[in-house]
């Protein structure tokens, strides 16, 4: 039998556990909190926290004792996170087994290990509700940043716009669909376009899309949207290929977006790689294989893990 490391995401709105028996997911489970969520077009921090704790102890129910913990220490809201590891702690205590803080953004980088060979260095794209960044990663355990959002995380900039459309929170999907099947667009800016860096800015598109609210459809709106989203990944993708000849690992909840991965394949072929979509959004399979990852490189788990909200690498 395989090392076995459990691990729990506590980070925003999903609830998630997963088992990894050596190179195996031998068990996975996602409790998407949407429905508190959603009428609130937003997450709310005090009430995902206590639906963690509900729903935590049911999705453990039937776990076997592992050999180590993984849980996400950050970033994320700090109630939330002080769920996963206030529980991870306790059963940490209780099977005196170690246990291993793991950096969410990263995980979703870490995720396409699950399925496929990671050679390093590769470079990490991460595009989600929180986070939109650049990543060079010659070691799992010393991730470089290279850019980062000036403002909205890309999935920020569509949830919210489709929010003030009327859509379900989050939007994202809705609007991928949308981006799929509308051919008609309007211009948007392409944010930075003159800026030499590795940076995002997305809420110049917010802006430039509510100015088109009620004069053109919505459907067309968002698709526009989607569209301009994408353009800027790809502005920013082209630059940092340049400098680093390296693979691209694409993870986040809006790398799901069947849209976004027709075009980088489109434009950068196999050198973009995508874990399967539902690798893609929140989800303990990847903490678990990032913390996997972290052991082959040495990292010694210790018995004690510190939420931090703020976590950049
Ligand atoms: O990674 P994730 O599940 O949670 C965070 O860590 O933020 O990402 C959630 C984001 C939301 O903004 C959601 O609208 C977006 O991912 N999203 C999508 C799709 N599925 C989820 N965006 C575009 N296309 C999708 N299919
Ligand atoms: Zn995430």
């Amino acid at each position: 039998m395989g090392y076995r490391i459990l691990a729990i995401e506590t980070s925003c709105d999903e609830t998630a556990v997963a088992c990894l028996n050596g190179d195996k997911v031998v068990q996975s489970k996602v409790f998407s909190q949407i429905d508190l969520h959603e009428a609130f077009g937003g997450v709310l921090p005090e009430a995902a926290a206590r639906r963690h704790l509900e729903v935590l102890p049911v999705l453990l129910k039937d776990v076997a004792k592992p050999d180590l913990i993984a849980v996400t220490a950050g970033p994320g809201l700090l109630p939330a996170l002080l769920t996963g590891v206030s529980v991870a702690l306790g059963l940490s205590r209780g099977w005196q087994v170690p246990v291993m803080g793991i950096n969410h953004v990263v995980a979703h980088v870490a995720a396409a290990a699950l399925e496929r060979r990671i050679e390093l260095p590769v470079l990490g794209l991460v595009v989600s509700g929180g986070h939109t960044s650049f990543y060079l990663i010659e070691k799992w355990s010393d991730p470089k940043v290279l850019g980062w959002t000036y403002d909205d995380a890309a999935g920020e900039c569509l949830d919210k716009v489709g929010r003030a459309l009327g859509m379900k929170y989050p939007a994202g999907a809705e609007i991928d669909n949308l981006a799929l099947t509308i051919k008609e667009r309007v211009t948007m800016p392409l944010p930075l376009k003159n800026e030499d860096s590795f940076n995002f800015s997305f809420s110049g598109l917010k802006t430039a899309a509510l100015k088109y609210k009620g004069k053109i459809s919505n459907e067309v709106l968002a698709a526009s949207l989607m569209e301009a989203v994408v353009n800027h990944l790809l502005d920013r993708i082209e630059k940092v290929l340049k400098k680093y000849p390296y693979p691209l690992v694409v993870g986040g909840g809006v790398s799901a977006s069947k849209f976004l991965r027709q075009r980088m394949h489109e434009h950068f072929g196999e050198r973009v790689i995508f874990p399967s979509a539902q690798l893609s959004t929140d989800n303990a399979d990847m903490v678990a294989v990032y913390a996997a990852l972290l052991l082959q490189e040495g990292i010694v788990p210790g018995s004690c893990v510190t939420p931090d909200p703020n976590m950049e690498q």
